[in-house]
């Protein structure tokens, strides 16, 4: 989802923009442009494509004199909302009279209405962007000899529009100024020695410095090389708070991996020890959570809890729902945030609502929680990106501890989500109605769970085969039950947004209530048929599907021998307590989802149409 580089320092702006801009490409674009003021002024260049096609074309501009020196610059990649996805469209975007030039992520809603305002006082478009109006309405408000320099034009500005935005504003009437502002869409301002990077995740800031204000909404942060201003729209000062930036470049680089995606699903024995590190206290047969325990008795005597998200998260909060139920015995949904923010949701006295996001940055699941919040709901987060506006904004959290995840298709942060809500369902289980001895035994097997995946990641190569025998299929069904329902829905996910095969994942016993009317000759059918309480109904189900010529893909248990008289292939899984099964059965449905784009050829870390954080709504 776009992305956001700017410096102010003594360095040559533009290899440190075009660094960050790739460190960033990981959060999915379409195209890209750069902004550095040198001696000519604000010199501005564009392109369709990956960040190296702007960079052969500076490189080309270099060659014939155009060589963008400066020390002061902003970059961006674009995710087009308004506007097609056209060189012209890219960013930045100046305005007609004043040397404005800006970069936005996010969405200016009221930009129609702006725009025919500025037309009308003489002012000319050149592109079908909302940022475009945000940059002439800046320009028209512009009046330095008035008082109305660029922070203050900005801030008058942010005044008229509605909508989400994270911007960086510079002119070139004020050579040594950088103007950054958000609201709703992320925005960092790295803070180095004499120098500034400001960026849109700490990825692009942390080769230059660890320490950072990620603003907050309504904030604008006035630049020079001497120091910051950070105040309100309203021009009242506003109080940074400073925070150390935990991420180091080891965990961002590739590490000997072919992409991302493959990195983070094997490290994910790595990532699941460091979620669980210091949080299970075997004396006791308790789990610790610093970042909840000042709410542990709301918590031990919730009511209901809603659990809310998008995506992938949305699958860890639907396993969620069975943990928190089966383990802690609190009635508990699992809704959509785009649903649940719109549907004026009934919240009574010990409703905990708990947002879970990898980014925490997304802007539904944000927006859930602010309606939660409003309703007096006791608002938790499970959230991976420390200091992100979601960990912000509620009353407390925990965080994953997974690492940055760089993948647009999420999944050391999925199985990191997983393991949260099941340490939090056994944190209030064992303040509920939970045994000690019960406890201690579930958590003695959560400690075992990253070496029984260590295990299956053994098994890639046999997976990668069973995948490459159906990647021609353009139709997959995934099916669970229980507990591993969520992971049907995950698997079918992966596989889609990365390979583009169409797929659908479901409970096992809905197929017949439709779906099953899809099953051709040789369609592939997923099934997670791992030893539970309703196996011998998975089996069922699975002889439905070979009746009419499905081909069947079971996830097993070790030790069965059963299943492989009902199944094509047979992935096996080593056994495990069924509440933590979705831990160990989702492994193979990422390897299969990561094998099947490669051999389809596709762009793995960065799959069309896809952003890492969805920001915009
Ligand atoms: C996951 O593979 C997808 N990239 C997407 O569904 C993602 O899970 C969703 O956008 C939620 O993102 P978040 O966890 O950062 O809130
Ligand atoms: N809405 C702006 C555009 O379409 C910014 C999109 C983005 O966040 O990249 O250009």
């Amino acid at each position: 989802m776009c992305g956001i580089v700017a410096y102010i320092g003594q360095k040559d702006a533009k290899p440190i923009l075009l660094e960050g801009l790739k460190l960033l490409e990981y959060r999915g674009y379409d195209s890209a442009g750069v902004a550095v003021l040198t001696d000519a002024g604000v010199e501005v260049a564009r392109a369709v494509g990956r960040v190296a096609v702007l960079e052969d074309k500076l490189e080309q501009q270099a060659k014939s004199g155009k060589a963008f020196a400066g020390t002061l610059g902003m970059a961006h990649t674009r995710w087009a909302t308004h506007g097609g996805v056209t060189e012209i469209n890219a960013h930045p975007h100046q305005d007609d009279q004043a040397g404005i030039a800006i970069v936005h992520n996010g969405i200016i809603e009221n930009y129609a209405a702006l725009r025919k305002l500025l037309e009308e006082k003489g002012h000319t478009f050149q592109t079908e962007t909302d940022t475009e109006v945000l940059a002439m309405l800046i320009g028209e408000l512009y009046a330095p000899s008035e008082g109305v320099d660029l922070e203050k034009a900005v801030q008058a500005a942010l005044r008229e529009v509605t909508g989400a935005y994270a911007i960086v504003v510079m002119c070139a009437q004020e050579p040594d100024v950088l103007v950054c502002a958000r609201k709703g869409s992320p925005l960092i301002v790295g803070v180095g020695n004499g120098e500034y990077v400001v960026a849109s995740d700490a990825s692009a800031i942390v080769r230059h410095t660890t320490q950072a204000i990620p603003l907050d909404d309504y904030n604008v942060c006035r630049i020079t090389r001497e120091g910051f201003r950070t105040s309100d729209l309203q021009d009242e000062q506003v109080s940074p708070k400073v925070m150390q930036i935990e991420m180091d470049l080891e965990e961002i680089e590739l590490g000997g991996f072919t992409h991302y995606m493959q990195k983070e699903i094997f490290e994910q024995p790595a990532s699941m020890r460091n979620t669980l590190r210091g949080r299970i206290d075997h004396n006791e047969g308790k789990v610790v959570l610093g970042g909840v325990a000042g709410f542990a008795k709301e918590l031990v005597k919730a009511k209901r809890v809603i659990l809310t998200a998008q995506g992938t998260a949305l699958h860890s909060a639907m396993i969620g729902e069975y943990l928190l139920e089966d383990l802690a015995k609190v009635p508990t949904e699992c809704e959509y945030a785009s649903e649940f923010r719109y549907r004026n949701p009934i919240i009574e006295d010990g409703t905990v609502v708990v947002a879970i996001s990898q980014s925490g940055e997304t802007a539904d699941t944000l927006a859930a929680l602010g309606e939660a919040k409003d309703r007096g709901a006791l608002a938790l987060g499970v959230v991976n990106a420390v200091g992100s506006t979601i960990a912000r904004e509620t009353d407390a959290g925990v965080y994953l501890r997974v690492g940055p995840e760089i993948g647009v298709a999420s999944t050391k942060a999925f199985l990191g989500q997983v393991t949260v809500l099941t340490l939090i369902s056994l944190f209030m289980g064992r303040r509920r109605f939970m045994s000690q001895v019960e406890c201690e035994q579930l958590l003695t097997e959560l400690e075992r769970v990253p070496t029984k995946i260590e295990s299956i990641l053994a098994q890639a190569d046999e997976i990668r085969k069973v995948t490459e025998k159906y990647v021609t299929k353009e139709n997959w069904l995934f099916l669970g039950r229980g507990y591993n329902y969520p992971v049907a829905m995950e698997g079918a996910l992966k596989l889609k947004e990365i390979s583009y095969i169409h797929a659908e994942g479901m409970p096992a016993a809905e197929m017949k209530h439709g779906p099953i009317a899809l099953i051709t000759d040789g369609m592939p059918a997923v099934f997670i048929a791992n030893r539970g309480a309703q196996y011998e109904k998975v089996i069922s189900n699975i002889e439905e599907v070979r009746s009419r010529g499905g081909h069947v893909i079971a996830i097993a248990t070790e030790g069965d021998d059963r299943i492989g008289n009902v199944a094509e292939d047979v992935i096996y899984v080593p056994d495990i307590p069924e509440p933590l099964s979705p831990l160990l059965t989702v492994v193979p449905l990422q390897l299969m989802a990561y094998y099947a784009a490669v051999a389809r050829g596709h762009d793995v870390d960065k799959p069309r149409n896809l952003a890492k954080s969805v920001t915009v709504e």
